[in-house]
This record gives structure tokens, sequence and C-alpha cells, in this order.
């Protein structure tokens, strides 16, 4: 495996600065080719049946996969392990009902335990939940509640070299339209996924979220925000929107929830721990169905599935969260990869959002065919190539129906947390580069099982001979 990273000498392309030094280390696996294709094979060519060992370089996920700070492992050692009301859940509520000003605070595992109980309370049979993009998760629990997902992502979300600043912004006249035809009585609520991590992790302006909630509220339909990934947001919120460069992460994130009836969170993303998450919530009557359901499927209400010690650390980890010097290095290690691969040509969706790069497939690999599953046969390659594991984010993660517009077909290598050096990331530049040399070569792939929900996850494959 090449040892050699060119793109760490490049004059032109700005390092990003660590703002933290290593304290502990964990050896990087090594796989053969010999191992790499082995692996491939036993996984039927899906990359989440891979083991971790079989993985130099995971890039599957932004998700649960960062490091926690020493003050968030030192949080975790003052875990109040009781049953109910633990010191932690008041540290934890504390803590979210200042970053976004809801009174009713609910912990849950993760953000799909949030999802569930979000729409299993709100959304019915018949009804329709608008979204800039949905979350492969979310889709499902809309679906699962017997709703029907509409994405509504302005029409720049859709076009993969636009550099329009705010590709995560609604079409704030669509949902006009969708609101005047359907009503509040077949839209229980409104969804903003800041960021769209869908639509290539790109943000949402704080002027369209003001505008969505106009037309929602004007309509008598609630607002909710999708929260994950709020702090690098309002990163580029703060960058790139008229009048905001003077105010704090905290501030612009207190602007949009302060316009919000209430959001979902999964703090394995901008929670910065390796799981959490909590739906937050203005109206206390919800708050009290949210927690009979919190009870039933997750938890008493001041632990929500998680030991009280992971409540601890995602307290320290929102906090951490907001730190300008964290975002500039978390957001320059993604446009660091982004300048590495533009200098080899290699085609992906621009801007570079927060958490990943999203290769662009359509003019990755234009000669392979929709039927040849083009996605998930370029992120197979990253694999074999360099024992880089990535995941599809299109056709198969996003099979039609719902979507107004047929999805990009991307693949993303999502970023962790605090986890890989810039030399990692050059390592990563020049395997992706290495696999664009070789395109024209590469074959598609046909899908031997398909599960019938959330097919990416357990779906196998088998290669296609239709190319060299
Ligand atoms: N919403 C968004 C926007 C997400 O990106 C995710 C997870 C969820 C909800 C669900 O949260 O995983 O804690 O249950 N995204 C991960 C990803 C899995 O890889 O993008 P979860």
């Amino acid at each position: 495996m090449a040892l050699v990273y060119s793109g760490m000498t490049s004059p032109d392309v700005e390092l990003p600065f660590e703002p933290f030094k290593i304290k502990v280390v964990e050896r990087l696996p090594n796989p053969t080719v010999r191992q790499r294709e082995a692996a491939l094979e036993r996984a039927g060519f899906n990359l989440f049946n891979l083991r971790s060992e079989e993985v130099r370089i995971d890039l599957l996920t932004d998700s649960g996969t960062g490091a926690m700070s020493d003050r968030q492992w030192a949080a975790m050692m003052l875990g109040d392990e009781s049953y109910a009301g633990s010191r932690n859940f008041a540290h934890f509520e504390a803590k979210v009902h200042d970053i976004t000003g809801f009174p009713h605070i609910i912990p849950a595992h993760q953000g799909r335990a949030a999802e569930h109980l979000l729409f299993s309370t709100l959304c019915h049979a018949g009804q329709i939940v608008p979204n800039n993009m949905h979350f492969d998760t979310t889709q499902a629990h809309v679906e699962h509640a017997g709703g029907t997902p509409v994405n509504l992502a302005v029409a720049e979300a859709y076009d993969a070299v636009s550099n329009f600043p705010f590709k995560g912004n609604i079409d704030t006249a669509a949902l006009e339209r969708l609101l005047v035809v359907e009503g509040k009585e077949r839209i229980p609520l409104v969804m903003v996924t800041i960021t769209n991590n869908t639509g290539g992790g790109q943000p949402v302006s704080l002027a369209n979220f003001t505008e969505v909630a106009r037309v929602a509220h004007a309509h008598g339909v609630p607002v909710y925000l999708d929260m994950c990934r709020w702090a690098e947001n309002a990163f580029f919120v703060r960058e790139r929107e008229v009048g905001m460069g003077s105010r704090s992460i905290a501030e612009i994130g207190r602007a949009f929830f302060d316009l919000a009836d209430g959001a979902t969170m999964s703090a394995k993303k901008d929670g910065l721990v390796n799981i959490g998450g909590f739906v937050a919530v203005r109206d206390a009557s919800l708050a009290e169905r949210l927690k009979e359901a919190l009870i039933l499927f997750e938890g008493f209400p001041t632990y929500g599935g998680l030991a009280r010690r992971d409540l601890e650390a995602m307290t320290v980890g929102l906090e951490e969260a907001m730190d300008l010097e964290y975002l500039a290095h978390r957001i320059g290690q993604v446009r660091y990869l982004g300048a590495l691969l533009d200098q080899r040509g290699v085609p992906f969706l621009h801007p570079v959002g927060g958490h990943a790069i999203y290769l662009d497939v359509d003019r990755f690999l234009p000669d392979l065919k929709d039927a040849d599953l083009p996605g998930q046969a370029l992120a197979v390659e990253l694999y074999r190539e360099g024992g880089i594991r990535s995941v599809e984010v299109g056709s198969i993660m996003f099979p039609g129906g719902s979507q107004s517009q047929r999805p990009l077909e991307l693949v993303r290598l999502a970023i962790p947390r605090r986890v890989y050096s810039a030399s990692h990331l050059a390592f990563v530049a020049d395997v992706v580069g290495r696999v664009y040399e070789r395109r024209s070569k590469i074959s598609g792939l046909r899908m031997t099982y398909r599960p019938e929900r959330l097919p990416h996850f357990t779906a196998r494959y088998t290669p296609a001979r239709t190319n060299g």
C-alpha cells in the first residue's frame, strides 16, 4: 500500500490545524489486497458487512465514530447510575435547555429512537411530512407511521456543480403550495434537517428557516429541526450569511431553535459521543405523550435507554461541538480532502459540506447504467484499492418513490470527528485518485438480495461483467 501521499506537500492546500494533542492511540488495520478481495466476497460486496479490522480508513459514517475528549472521559466517571432522578440527567437537561431553549427534554439512545418517538406520536396513516431532504431513517420512520415523506429542497440541491451557499434550503414556495392544498389535517409537522445530510451535508440559512417557520405557522403546522449537525450548520451560517459573522455558534443555533417547535437529535454527530440522542419540544402535553412512548420503547425519562454516564459525556460533548477552533478544524478537514481531490480532477458535490465529501458518481462513472448500481460499484472499488470504507447515498439508499426528483447518485466519504489526521486524508485522496484514473475499467454490480426496508444496510451483490 502506498506510503507517500503527494497531497501533503502541495503548496496550494491549507492544512487543517489540529486543535488537540493525542493521548491515546489505536493501531490502524492494514489488510492486504488478498484479504480485501476475500473480505468483499464474504461481505456480498456490501461494505456494511465488513469487519472493522478489514478496513484501513473507515469513512462509512461520522455517526458515533468520533473521539471523545479527556473531559468527556472524565465525565463518564461521574456517572450516577440511579434508575430515576440521576444528577447526570439534571446536567444534561440543563445543557440542552440552555442550547435550544426548549423546556421539555427527552433523552433517547440515538437519533432514530428520537424519530420513532416523534413520528409515532405525531404522524398518522395518510399524512404527509415535508422535509428539505429526509435522511434514510427519518424517511423510514415517517413511512413506518403510515405517512408519506416529501422532499422540498431547493432546485440547486440537485445540481452537483452549483456553488449555491445554502443547498440545504427548502423551496418555500413549494412548501406553501403543499400547505395550501393539503392543510394542517394532512401535514402534522414540517421538518428541516440541518445540515442536509442526504443532499451533501449542505447548510440551511437562517433566512430560509425563518421563512419556513413563518409559512408553516401561518397554516397552523409545527416546525421541527433535525439538529444532528446543528453546530456545523451554524458554522456555515456564521461564515456565509450576511450579519452573522460576529455571532457565536450558540447564538446562531439559538436563533434557529427560537423559531421551531421542537427538535430531534442524534448526539452521535454534533454531540460528540458514541451513543446518545434526544427529542426536545415546547408543548407540555406533547412532552407527556412522548414520555409515555419513551417508557415503552426506551426507558425511564431520566435515562432514555442510556447509561447515565453517557448523558454526562453528552453534556460535555454538546458544549465542545460549539467551539470555533474545533469547528474550524472539523470543516477544515473536509475542505482539505476536497482540495486534494480537486487537484486530481475527481468529481464531487460542490460546495464542500460539513461532515463529508460526496463523490459525484454520474461524472465519476458515466459509462455505467443505473442498473449497474454505479454508486455501490464505486464504494466497492475504493475499498478494493485502499481499504477505504465509504457508503452509497443514491438509488440504493433512496430507491425512488417518495422522492420528488431523481436523487443524486453519490458516494459519501464521511469524516469521523477528531479521529483521522491530515496525512490519513491525503492517503484517502491518493486512493480515490487512483480509482479515478482506472475508472473506465470499473464494472457494475447486481443485487442478489434486497431486503424490504433500508436495503443498503443488508443487501448483497455480485459483480456484473459490464466493463473491462
Ligand atoms: N438524521 C440525520 C440527518 C442523520 O444523519 C442520522 C444518522 C439520523 C437522523 C439518525 O440518527 O444514527 O443516531 O439513529 N446518520 C448517520 C449517517 C447514520 O451515517 O449519516 P442515528
